[in-house]
């Protein structure tokens, strides 16, 4: 039953103490976030296990490329466990390296060395060290705009891996003309461009959110015709067109910290994932918060992490196992560290 189950896992956290370190994303379900230790958006669980020196096993309540960046931030001797190895990303495996390698030659062919290649952490390791390699840094959804104006100071133009939305959202945000970004096509292998070429400031890779893309015009649409004094908060995750609808676009920290501040009986129409949303609806009775597409359905991969997994996997923890060890190939982790850490020194 859950009741047994939560007491597993309330157990075993009780026996282990400092020795277990749970972070948890906000987009984990009730019955697992309710155990995490801290919760937060990628970019404070990624300060927080760089900082972590006490735990030996951070089990890492999210998805994949989030317990890859633990285990590459943490110390030799602390150890990342994911409790379902299938909790991965869609937009992460939007870009391999096989992919991105052929894209940087053709893009250095067209351009030179004026480019600087960025990613959004929901990329894998490799894509991490790749651009680490390159002089590149990763990015968060909360300190996108800082990084890319960084970049910027470097070189003329940036490469901006895996997800386009955010990488849209973000430089439009700075000022860049929309006919000055052009999309790279992994699939295609081709560069699509409004422009003449020398004056593309962003490629943008051609990945996506596949919770985040079903958000659309026709929602917030709806919502402002059926809700006039509804306020419409999105992901910039979301496709351009609907951040430009809506009040508000940021990171999922910043979504719950607007939602919170937000003046009693004021009303919310929230585009994130499903689990966030319902949990920001409970925690915020006085106010009126519906989901911006009723019909969502929640990230599958995030959900994937759930009692039973956390439950079997704190217990083989204790008994000596390793169950789910995430386990970053050293010479990876050395560059993909690099660009994490040009971010942190910057975040
Ligand atoms: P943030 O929590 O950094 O806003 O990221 C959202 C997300 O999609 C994580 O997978
Ligand atoms: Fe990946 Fe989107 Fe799920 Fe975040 S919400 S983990 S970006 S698929």
């Amino acid at each position: 039953s859950v009741e047994e189950l939560e007491a597993r896992v309330q157990a075993v956290k009780e026996r282990m103490g400092k020795r277990l370190f749970l972070p948890g994303h906000h987009y984990q379900k009730d019955e697992v976030i309710q155990f995490a230790d801290a919760r937060g958006d990628s970019l404070k669980l990624a300060q927080l296990s760089a900082e972590n020196q006490d735990a030996e096993a951070i089990v890492f309540c999210g998805v994949h490329f989030m317990a890859e960046t633990a285990d590459i931030l943490t110390k030799q001797d602390q150890t990342v466990y994911l409790p379902d190895m299938r909790a991965g990303c869609s937009m992460a495996d939007m870009a391999d390296l096989n992919q991105t390698e052929k894209a940087w030659t053709a893009l250095i062919e067209l351009f030179g060395d004026t480019i600087l290649p960025l990613t959004y952490v929901n990329s894998t390791a490799a894509i991490k060290a790749f651009v680490g390699k390159h002089e590149g840094a990763t990015v968060t959804s909360s300190n996108a705009e800082k990084m890319v104006s960084w970049a910027f100071k470097q070189k003329e133009r940036i490469l901006f891996l895996p997800d386009q939305h955010l990488g849209r959202n973000t430089a439009f945000n700075l000022g860049i003309p929309l006919n000055q970004m052009a999309v790279w096509d992994p699939m295609l292998e081709r560069l699509f461009h409004d422009c003449p070429l020398e004056e593309v400031k962003v490629i943008l890779w051609k990945g996506h959110c596949s919770v985040h893309e079903n958000f659309t015009v026709t929602n917030v649409k709806q919502v402002r015709e059926q809700f006039p004094n509804m306020k419409v908060i999105v992901h910039p995750e979301c496709r351009r067109e609907v951040v430009d609808l809506s009040d508000e676009a940021g990171s999922t920290n910043f979504i719950i910290q607007t939602i919170k501040n937000a003046p009693v009986g004021s009303a919310w129409a929230i585009g994130t994932e499903m689990n966030l949303v319902n949990r920001l609806i409970k925690e915020n009775p006085d106010k009126h918060i519906i989901s911006l597409n009723p019909n969502m359905c929640p990230c599958l991969t995030m959900n994937r992490i759930d009692l039973p997994h956390l439950a079997w996997c704190l217990e083989a923890i204790e008994q000596g196992e390793h169950p789910n060890v995430i386990e970053v190939n050293k010479d990876i982790a050395k560059d993909a560290r690099k660009a994490l850490d040009r971010m942190l020194a910057r975040a």
